[in-house]
């Protein structure tokens, strides 16, 4: 153990001189910036100076220019796996999953549900969409409820015998940044003094509603979602919730999700971007204090979006085992990996494949872990895609937007195969006859 402790430390010693430089690179990219612009306005006020102002400035602005092109254009990569299509003809994954006791996920929502890689690849789904509170909502507008297409979904998942995790019933950003409905607006046409009321009724319908309507088809529920300030040091999101409920919406929800449906396995989910800085801990605080609470928490999701830095893979295990030494369950809810940040290697669809291998292996290393989720099915749709903040590519899924198989999926075929057996098999649902699965 002192032997890894020193390993950690070392490898910690040298990931903050690597920060180091990398901050002096920017100290000194910002301090020539704020010079040169400081040359160009004083230039700017003085006559005598007013040419050389002038061309420092254009020349900062071109400098300016050229760096963000740079950095926002897509790039292109080789595409080595097409010619091994042939070889991996008929890998399938999913009963591999399921034989080595872990759900392997996926994303789904109308377009890619039907589609036959789902029922090859994955033993788990959670719809993308179309279980949030606007989806579910008529028009996305407060008020009567059509589960329609969130029946549709969990049927066929039934149907089809693959997990569902129910994403989710609260969620501040949902009414903020993707108004989904806009909670703050609704709120603004009541009273100040009735707000906090309405909206406690509001929620508690929600999640009696929800739960009691698919009760005994989704095992698991992300009660919250995202609960901390996504730029935050690990405190709580001034969202709706916060604002009108105090920081007990959380426990409460979860409370009142027990106490509508005991079976269900409730879970709190949340954005990392490390596990190791303070808003990491921040979350680890928050559920530790829930349980000590005595709050009905059963697990948590780690979504593990990998947007522009890759994290420390020893620091997911060392995060993950916290949270099973808590006696909770760990599921990673949301991966999806940016190609571009494998640009570097040779092969960035294989070192993006061997990376998830890396990640799936620390999940089966550790039986508390009990499943990964990718956010989606292939590159064809990719939530990221289109948003200058992800210049492409973002390619993060197992298939490509062909549909063609990537290297991700040879390298979990091995991994899972080798685990045959090594864990508990995962209670798999039973593919529901038409009986069942009237919803
Ligand atoms: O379905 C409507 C469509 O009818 C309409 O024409 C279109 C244009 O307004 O919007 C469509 O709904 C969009 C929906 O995705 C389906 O595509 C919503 O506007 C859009 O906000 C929604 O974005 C989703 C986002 O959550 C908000 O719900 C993303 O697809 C989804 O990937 C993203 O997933 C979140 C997780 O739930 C939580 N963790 C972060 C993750 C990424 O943001």
């Amino acid at each position: 153990m002192i032997r890894e402790l020193r390993t950690i430390s070392r490898l910690c010693d040298l990931i903050y001189l690597v920060m180091e430089f990398f901050i002096t690179l920017i100290q000194i990219g910002g301090t020539l910036i704020a010079i040169l612009l400081l040359m160009a306005i004083i230039g700017l006020f003085f006559k005598r100076f007013r040419k050389m102002g002038l061309i420092t400035l254009v020349g900062l602005v071109l400098l300016l220019t050229l760096t963000a092109v740079y950095f926002l254009s897509p790039r292109t990569y080789d595409r080595p796996y097409l010619a091994q299509q042939a070889q991996w003809e008929g890998i399938s994954i999913r009963e591999a999953a399921t034989e080595a006791g872990i759900y392997i996920g996926a994303a789904v929502h109308s377009d890619n549900l039907y589609r036959s890689e789902l029922l090859n690849s994955f033993n788990s789904l959670t719809p993308e969409v179309d279980l949030k509170l606007g989806h579910l909502f008529e028009n996305e507008q407060v008020g009567t409820y059509d589960f329609s297409t969130a029946d549709s979904i969990v049927e066929y998942a039934l149907s089809n015998g693959i997990r569902v995790r129910g994403h989710t019933l609260v969620w501040g950003k949902l009414s903020a940044m993707f108004k989904a409905p806009d909670l703050d607006a609704y709120l603004e046409d009541f009273p100040e003094a009735e707000r906090s009321s309405i909206l406690k009724n509001l929620v508690d319908t929600h999640i009696k509603t929800v739960l009691s309507h698919y009760k005994g088809k989704i095992p698991q529920w992300d009660v919250v979602n995202e609960p901390l300030e996504i730029m935050g040091d690990g405190e709580l999101e001034e969202n709706v919730y916060l604002k009108y409920l105090g920081a007990s919406y959380i426990a409460d929800a979860f409370q009142l999700a027990h106490e509508t449906d005991p079976d269900l396995q409730l879970v709190l989910n949340e954005i990392l971007f490390n596990y190791q800085d303070e808003r990491a801990e921040g979350f680890y605080q928050l559920v530790k204090q829930l349980q000590a609470d005595g709050v009905p928490i059963h697990g948590v999701g780690l979504q593990s979006h990998i947007l522009y830095t890759i994290p420390s893979i020893e620091a997911l295990r060392v995060y993950i085992k916290r949270f099973t030494d808590l006696g909770l369950e760990v599921e990673l809810t949301e991966v999806d990996a940016r190609l571009r940040l494998f640009g570097d290697a040779e092969d960035p669809y294989h070192a993006q494949a061997e990376f998830y291998g890396e990640l799936v292996q620390t999940c089966l290393d550790n039986p508390g872990c009990t499943g990964i989720t990718f956010w989606g099915i292939s590159d064809q749709s990719c939530w990221m895609d289109g948003q200058m903040i992800f210049p492409a590519p973002n390619e993060p899924f197992f298939y490509d937007a062909e549909y063609r198989m990537k290297p991700v999926m040879r390298v979990l075929a091995t991994i899972l195969t080798n685990a045959k057996g090594s864990r508990e098999t995962i209670h798999m649902v039973e593919p529901a006859t038409n009986a069942d699965s009237e919803l």
